[in-house]
């Protein structure tokens, strides 16, 4: 998840003259930097060339390299902030890239799945390549078309032609921005499962990946439609669809101010970032698996001998992680048929664990900073094991010092208390279970593209519960006076109650506990009096019969003794209806993907009770986002 931005005006003397293309990008940049900060470049067309800087690390970083080499006064220019997925946070793959011997530049959002393959095509027509990206490929690709297939004519469509003919071979999600010397006033864009919104000046048109990227110029916006190309610029705005047919975008006025456009007009980044999940989920699993469904983890770089003779499974995380973790482990023995276990990283390396070159490690970390976690993992490497981190921040700690690393394309996440980078989290650790049980053979491949597919299907229906999700909120605003909250679950609902537990915690501060249901009888029952509330999470009736029944049955014995029973239950499952002073259903999906639903409407539930006790919900009192102390 990067931030993008473009600017095309008119040259001195003409139409609104005041704003230079730099400016407007570097204020873009800025407000889009929540979207990802690790480089950051732009590049501008002048005088029939295109001149760039780019640098890693924040955007002062760029601001500092742009005082020591200015660019050329410009009407035209594009603009990133970066979230590495491909390649890591380096000045070389920092964008913009390059082509066409320098006259072309594009900035990128998104992944490209087939990228591979263009690149071994490119390649064996004599391009070279400076970075690890995908963007480069993607900027090869245009510059090759525009150059060699288009003769570089823009009587030929120009680029606005190549990146059409670029995107009818582009796989993935995207959206690029593209200049381009011999076109000194336009900017080309395209999407494809990732943002991009036209803003419309008088005399100079814009692109941002949200309306932020140009809030402090224009309110009159236009969001375009997927698969679409634009072309701006500074009177005119073109859409058309990847094969050059005219297309509309819907236009719309933003009421918004600066500070809540960047929260995509949400009142709190951690409601925003709930509403990041279905995409979180989708990048994550984005470009993993081919059309048969077999994996390729290219981040994966440890010996497929050492992954086949791994005989046990560490997890090791903190907190929310920690839980994600948790989940996991209920796919991976069952797919793998490999003993794990999953230890808070901060009790691991005290109780003198049993770790040898046959144990794989996986630590599971938003930041890839976490101190406990490093630790743990350092420990572990001492020991000889092999060590593979999941991680969202790409160049962190723990991911460097590991084996390997599967990123989770989640996209930065600002609140401290984590929302998507978990159900991120529990995706790419399911794709890491699948990969390892692929090797080992302990499934077919189609049964691997079966699962696959139904991964596939989450993310609309995490959508489908954003979208209806007034009961739950409203649920939440009842309850603002709770002294206490239970939650209990079952097998992969048992994490996901704990969880449920901890986002009240840290965003309500009130006490919150999750309980293995089965556990209840043995002590927990006793905290059970008149009107306490009790969130019950049940496992699907189309899954294994007893977990269901036996759920039911927790539900009534807590009932039995006054409790307040909220349900989150499987669409079409009658049955707990008897027994719920509430029900929240959640879209139909197999036993082990159901955390990736029935999290949400406990996220939704915790947001929803803190903002009505009227506190910040985005930096909880006593917490930080990174803990870099043991
Ligand atoms: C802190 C945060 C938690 C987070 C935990 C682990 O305690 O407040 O929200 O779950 O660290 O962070 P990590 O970055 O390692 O996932």
């Amino acid at each position: 998840m990067c931030g993008i931005v473009g600017y095309v005006g008119h040259s001195a003397g003409r139409g609104n003259t005041e704003h230079k293309a730099l400016d407007v990008v570097l204020e873009g940049l800025r407000r889009l930097e929540y979207r990802g900060y690790d480089s950051a470049g732009i590049a501008v067309v002048a005088d029939g060339t295109i001149s760039s800087r780019k640098k890693s690390g924040k955007l002062s970083n760029l601001i500092a390299e742009l005082e020591a080499h200015p660019l050329p006064d410009a009407v035209t220019g594009i603009g990133h902030t970066r979230w590495a997925t491909h390649g890591g946070p380096t000045d070389m793959n920092a964008h913009p890239h390059l082509s066409d011997g320098g006259k072309l530049a594009l900035i990128h959002n998104g992944i490209i799945e087939n990228f591979a393959e263009l690149k071994q095509e490119l390649t064996a027509k004599g391009v070279t390549f400076l970075s690890e990206t995908d963007t480069e490929v993607a900027a090869a690709l245009i510059g090759d078309l525009y150059r060699n297939h288009l003769g570089g004519d823009n009587a030929n469509g120009g680029l606005t032609k190549a990146m059409e003919l670029a995107c009818q071979r582009l796989e993935g999600a995207f959206t690029l921005l593209a200049v381009h010397a011999d076109q000194p006033d336009v900017v080309v864009a395209a999407r494809r499962n990732s943002p991009l919104v036209v803003g419309l000046g008088e005399g100079e048109n814009f692109l941002g990946s949200d309306v932020s990227g140009f809030i402090d110029y224009t309110r009159r916006a236009v969001e375009l439609g997927q698969d679409q190309i634009v072309t701006i610029t500074a009177d005119s705005v073109a859409i058309t669809d990847f094969f050059g047919a005219p297309a509309e975008g819907k236009e719309y006025y933003v009421n918004w101010d600066p500070a809540s456009a960047e929260k995509g007009g949400f009142p709190s980044f951690m409601e925003k970032e709930i509403h990041d999940q279905p995409d979180a989920v989708l990048q994550t699993l984005l470009g993993r698996s081919d059309v048969d469904g077999k994996l390729t983890l290219d981040e994966l770089r440890i010996d497929t001998d050492l992954l086949k003779s791994v005989d046990k499974i560490i997890v090791l995380a903190c907190g929310t992680s920690a839980y994600a973790g948790q989940v996991a482990k209920y796919a991976i023995e069952r797919w793998c048929r490999i003993p794990t276990e999953v230890e808070l990283s901060h009790e691991f390396r005290y109780r003198d664990p049993i770790v040898d070159a046959n144990t794989l490690i996986v630590s599971i970390s938003q930041s890839g900073e976490t101190m406990d976690t490093l630790m743990a993992v350092r420990y572990a490497k001492e020991q000889g094991a092999k060590t593979v981190s999941i991680c969202n921040t790409n160049g962190s700690t723990i991911p460097r010092e590991s084996d390997a690393v599967l990123y989770t394309h989640a996209g930065p996440e600002i609140a401290v208390a984590s929302t998507k980078a978990f159900l991120a989290q529990i995706a790419a650790a399911y794709l890491l279970g699948l990969y390892l049980a692929q090797l080992r053979g302990n499934k077919f491949q189609g049964e691997i593209k079966d699962i696959l597919a139904d991964l596939g299907k989450v993310p609309a229906k995490i959508q489908e519960i954003l979208d209806n999700a007034e009961q739950i909120k409203e649920l939440g605003k009842d309850m603002a006076d709770a002294k206490s909250v239970l939650f209990l679950g079952r097998h992969v609902g048992f994490p996901v109650a704990m969880e449920g537990a901890l986002k009240l915690k840290e965003l309500a501060y009130i006490h919150a506990e999750g309980f293995a249901a089965g556990e209840l009888k043995h002590g927990p029952i006793a905290l059970i009096e008149e009107g306490q509330p009790v969130f019950v999470v049940v496992p699907s009736p189309r899954g294994r019969d007893s977990l269901h029944a036996k759920v039911v049955s927790n539900i009534q014995e807590v009932r039995a003794r006054g409790a307040k029973t909220i349900v989150i239950a499987e669409e079409g499952d009658e049955a707990v209806k008897a027994y719920a002073e509430h029900v929240i259903y959640i879209p139909e999906t197999p036993t082990l993907l159901a955390p990736l639903l029935s999290t949400v409407p406990l996220q939704i539930f915790a947001l929803a009770l803190a903002s009505a006790k009227g506190y910040d919900v985005d930096q909880p009192r006593n917490l930080a986002k990174s803990v870099t102390v043991e």
